[in-house]
């Protein structure tokens, strides 16, 4: 039996709270109330912008939990088996604590540990990276390189990519931001290939650490933070459907009953039930 969403989503909370320290917080309202820069909350970090930028926060220097998103960004990409424009956002952070170490190892210990010590028994040999390349902005994170090699991932299966893809933030024009190092999952079931290929649609993005770092400032330059900060985000949505063996998160329990309903009240679906039409597009009347 696989894990159900809900309890993959206590499993990511606890192991920050019970092994790390961190205090859980409640997903905080979709209409921002932290940060202007933003029409909706598109990630976990808007709740938190005063306290990456140096505001000390009530519950400490360590924070997980559950956000729910929007980002509008991605729109042109829904319809595929991975984005979403609402979906949940798992999250772990370090206001001025730890840092890229303490960060990666979680991340990896989390993620490949067996579920029943704790974490969510993914396949170590189908993980891949990618880390900030450098420019004239930042330097190139060959320390993030180092300890995804220390806990042993090969070369080649690290890519050094630009600022497009390894760099989180700010969401509007201005505010925190940094380089990042993200993690990707081969999803088929056979064995991964020895080389991790970014462009390969089957390698999925799974996690992402962000250092946050830097503040990029109106005329577009960046100033160091007064503290370094980690910001993470794991998509529920992707994880659940890895977790579930499952080819796309629509498939899932979290998106199956209700495509089952418009299945059953549009004039598509009840098409493809009768056989007349072999589509997997669902129409509402
Ligand atoms: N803020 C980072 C993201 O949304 C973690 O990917």
């Amino acid at each position: 039996m696989h894990p159900t969403a809900n309890q993959i989503r206590r499993q990511f909370i606890d192991f920050f709270v019970k092994k790390y320290g961190h205090k859980e917080i409640p997903s905080a309202s979709l209409i921002p109330e932290n940060d202007p820069t933003v029409l909706f909350t598109t990630a976990g970090m808007h709740p938190l912008v005063p306290y990456l930028i140096g505001e000390s926060h009530p519950a400490g220097k360590r924070l997980a939990n559950a956000q729910k998103c929007v980002r509008t960004d991605d729109i042109d990409e829904v319809g595929d088996t991975t984005h979403l424009t609402f979906f949940e956002m798992l999250g772990n952070w370090s206001l001025g604590d730890y840092f890229k170490e303490e960060a990666i190892k979680s991340s990896f210990e989390l993620l490949t540990l067996p579920w029943e010590r704790g974490g969510f028994g993914l396949d170590k040999t189908k993980i891949a990276i990618s880390c900030f390349k450098g420019d004239s902005d930042a330097p190139c994170d060959k320390e993030s390189a180092e300890i995804w090699k220390s806990l042993g991932i090969p070369d080649e299966r690290i890519a050094f990519l630009p600022k497009k893809n390894n760099w989180w933030g700010p969401a509007g024009q201005t505010g925190p931001c940094g380089p990042d190092t993200e993690m990707f999952y081969w999803t088929p079931p056979n064995d991964a290939p020895k080389n991790f290929d970014s462009d390969d649609g089957k390698w999925v993005e799974i996690w992402n650490d962000v250092f946050m770092q830097y503040n990029k400032k109106p005329d577009g330059t960046f100033e160091p933070l007064k503290q370094k900060n980690v910001d993470t985000g794991l998509g529920l949505e992707r994880l659940v459907a890895i977790l579930h063996g499952k080819p796309s998160h629509y498939e899932t329990e979290l998106f199956a009953p209700a495509m089952e309903k418009i299945k059953e009240l549009s004039r598509v679906g009840r098409e493809i039930e009768s056989g007349y039409i072999r589509s997997s597009r669902i129409i509402a009347d």
